[in-house]
């Protein structure tokens, strides 16, 4: 483990404790690049304790802040978080209002952090369908925090898998209209090009929490070779230590994108050769 990553965590991680213990078994060369996240479980956590939804929400908070300063202090280059899917709008109006009210709380007060930890916020999802008071701290966070080089934050918001991959193909479309492109031209790093995340390499690590076993509509496109990993854990008691579990299993994972290990290539070669 290099002193380099135990140093970023000095000032928040005890010697001796569970968290240092875990974080030394994490390979700082073989992190992933990219770390998505299904925030799952706010309103049983809320219920555990006999408090309204917007409770859990709350708390929900907390784990992403917590999430997020994980993730710049590991330097991870990449965190997108699902934060309100466009199903989510059949929630009562109260949840919703409330789960707005958070989140422009969240990015008013948070703007600062993110700059003090070199993050740069952005979104996808169809911006247009948010109220203006949500659009406008958005705009802010995106806006003092574009030349941050450090973790990009990724919120989506009033997004799913099935709408981003439907505007990608209208966008293509028109644009393969106008220029008289064939469909048969058409390449996979053309709907890339027009989904919301284009620009964004793919996840390596997909985390849902809760114990839920399902991947609700989220990067449907993007996620087609990223690890999963599920954890009964509650979004709203989801910290450090969880996320350096999930990254531990992650580099216990062999990922071959349809290929197959090196070994059996091998052992296949030896049997031709008999
Ligand atoms: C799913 O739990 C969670 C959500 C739909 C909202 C996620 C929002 C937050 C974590 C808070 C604000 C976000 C930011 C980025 C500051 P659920 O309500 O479906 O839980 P349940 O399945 O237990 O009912």
């Amino acid at each position: 483990m290099s002193n380099d990553i135990l140093k970023e965590f000095e000032d928040v991680i005890q010697s001796g404790s569970r968290d240092e213990f875990l974080l030394r078994q994490i390979d700082p060369a073989r992190l992933p690049s990219h770390i998505a996240v299904i925030m799952d479980g706010n309103g049983r956590w809320a219920a555990r304790r006999n408090q309204p939804r917007v409770a859990g929400h709350r708390a929900g908070a907390e784990a992403v802040r917590a999430t997020v300063d994980t993730m710049a202090r590991l330097r991870i280059p990449y965190l997108t978080l699902y934060a309100f899917s466009t199903e989510n709008w059949k929630r009562p109006r109260l949840e919703v209002e409330a789960l707005m009210g958070l989140l422009r709380e969240f990015l008013r007060k948070e703007v600062r952090n993110l700059k003090k930890n070199d993050i740069r916020f952005q979104t996808i999802g169809r911006e247009e369908g948010l109220e203006n008071a949500v659009r406008r701290e958005i705009d802010r966070a995106r806006r003092e925090t574009c030349e941050n080089t450090g973790t990009v934050l990724t919120v989506a918001l009033n997004y799913s898998g099935r709408s981003e991959i439907t505007e990608a193909c209208r966008g293509l479309l028109a644009e393969l209209l106008a220029a008289g492109r064939a469909p048969s031209e058409i390449t996979e790093f053309d709907i890339e090009r027009h989904l919301f995340t284009a620009g964004l390499p793919d996840p390596d690590l997909l985390i849902r929490t809760s114990g839920e076993m399902r991947v609700s509509n989220f990067l449907l496109w993007q996620i087609a070779y990223s690890e999963i990993y599920l954890t009964d854990t509650l979004w709203p008691d989801f910290r450090r230590a969880d996320m350096f579990e999930a990254i531990i299993e992650f580099q216990k994972r062999e990922r071959r994108y349809g290929d197959v290990k090196t070994a059996d290539k091998n052992s296949l070669i030896v049997a031709n050769m008999k």
